[in-house]
């Protein structure tokens, strides 16, 4: 594949990126980068640091193609080899030197530069897998590295969405649950819910499903886990929507490593467009991990001070955990609370130096209707504003909007004559 590197390599969108530019994480690969200039160095070394390529072993050294044929003739070749070009030497007979030494099954990179377009037929022939045209930013090198497996390997790589609150009862969960189903239904993208509140989650309750073990099976068994018994696990709730529960039971303790939960993602992402993570309110090991390793972030803050104190330093820590994402979205939740001193949505803003992407009123009767009938927010009322702010939440986590059926334009009429028209003469 031949690519171009962006124009303007620095600023993240606030917005969602369009599905084709959506990057699935590498897997666990070793990657070997010769580069050529100190700017391309630095470019892969950031690529290194960030979360897709968390799971890969990068390292990056000097000196371009000859570097590489040197090194490996006496060790074998990486899964990876990036190799930088500058025109100083000669790509193509590089190679063809280097084929002799590449172990099968090791995926070659080249990155040449505007005055030294290599013909890419060429570099075709010679098994390149992927051709930057630099100069390359950190994010071209990553979607470089991780498009190498992604089109291969995986079925689907599926976009994880975590949903966390500034502070307990906030209703992140709710809102979650609320979201996911906008994204099944109205979206119209396959999801799977995770409860990670393994010991009080309500996403069972919410969703009214009858109480299944699913989260606590996969991740006190992660070595038998496959998309086969990944399915077996979990609820479905509605066609394009299921979850992934928790037991709510104290039986047990619920401790975990860091990289607890790493396998379950993994395995559902192959299988899962969109997989929402509903994570409790705490600052452990495994639940920054699962922040900071997301596709998109959404934190649900209450109006008051510890919210806005707590929203601000979440954003802050994953901001420059994340450099080349988006930044984390906020909403503001059970806004309006009667008798409630609150903090306006403008002046929380002011303070995160971001807007909220809802504010979603408080409403005692038809949240709590909802909590006891184990029903969503839509179901109970299709058309309130509050079911319209899901859907929005929705569109702009997934980045896609409602699939209605296209509305006829007025052209429509005469398009459908010239069709028919077409065919009939055919
Ligand atoms: N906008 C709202 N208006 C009124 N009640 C709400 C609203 N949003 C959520 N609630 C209610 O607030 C309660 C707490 O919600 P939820 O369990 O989703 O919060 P949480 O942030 O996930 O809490 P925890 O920290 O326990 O995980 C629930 O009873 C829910 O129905
Ligand atoms: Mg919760």
């Amino acid at each position: 594949m031949i690519s171009h590197a962006r124009q303007n390599p620095q600023e993240q969108p606030d917005i969602a990126p369009p599905a084709d530019d959506y990057i699935a994480p590498a897997p666990r690969v070793s990657v070997q980068a010769f580069c050529e200039t100190a700017e391309t160095g630095a470019a892969v070394r950031s690529a290194g640091e960030d979360r897709r390529l968390g799971k890969a072993h990068l390292s990056v050294q000097m000196g371009g193609v000859a570097a590489a044929i040197e090194a490996y003739r006496t060790v074998p070749t990486p899964n990876v080899i990036i190799l930088e070009t500058e025109g100083r030497s000669d790509i193509l007979a590089g190679l063809d030197q280097l084929a002799t030494v590449c172990d099968a099954g090791t995926r070659v990179v080249v990155i040449g530069s505007d005055n030294d377009v290599a013909p890419y037929r060429e570099l075709v022939r010679r098994g390149v897998s992927d051709y930057v045209v630099g100069p390359v930013d950190t994010l071209d090198v990553v979607r470089s590295i991780c498009g190498l497996f992604s089109a291969s390997e995986a079925i689907t790589v599926g976009r994880i969405i975590a949903i966390v609150g500034a502070k307990g009862g906030v209703g992140s969960s709710t809102v979650a649950h609320n979201v996911a189903w906008a994204i099944a239904r109205d979206v119209a993208l396959d999801s799977v819910v995770i409860d990670l509140d393994l010991a009080f989650g309500t996403a069972g309750l919410d969703y009214n499903q009858d109480p299944l073990q699913g989260i606590a099976n996969a991740v006190f068994s992660p070595d038998r886990l496959d998309t086969a018994v990944m399915e077996r696990l979990l609820a479905k709730c509605t066609d394009h929507l299921s979850l992934l529960s928790a037991p709510a039971s104290l039986e047990r303790v619920y401790d975990f490593g860091d990289d607890a939960f790493d396998s379950i993602f993994d395995t559902l992402r192959m299988t899962t467009p969109c997989i929402v993570l509903d994570v409790p309110h705490q600052w452990s090991g495994w639940t920054k991990r699962a922040l900071v390793g997301a596709d998109d972030i959404l934190i649900v803050a209450e109006p008051d001070l510890a919210n806005l104190r707590n929203t601000k330093n979440m954003l802050n820590i994953l901001k420059a955990s994340r450099p080349n994402d988006r930044p984390p979205l906020y909403c503001l939740n059970q806004v309006g609370m009667p008798k409630r001193p609150e903090i306006t949505a403008r002046e929380f803003a002011k303070t995160i130096e971001s807007q909220p992407i809802a504010a979603i009123p408080f409403d005692s009767r038809m949240f709590g209707a909802a909590a006891n009938n184990g029903q969503m927010i839509a179901e109970i009322n299709a058309k309130h504003r509050t079911t319209e702010m899901f859907l929005q939440i929705a569109q702009r986590l997934t980045g896609r909007g409602e699939t209605k059926k296209p509305r006829a334009s007025f052209l429509s009429p005469i398009i459908k004559k010239l069709r028919a028209k077409t065919a009939g003469g055919s």
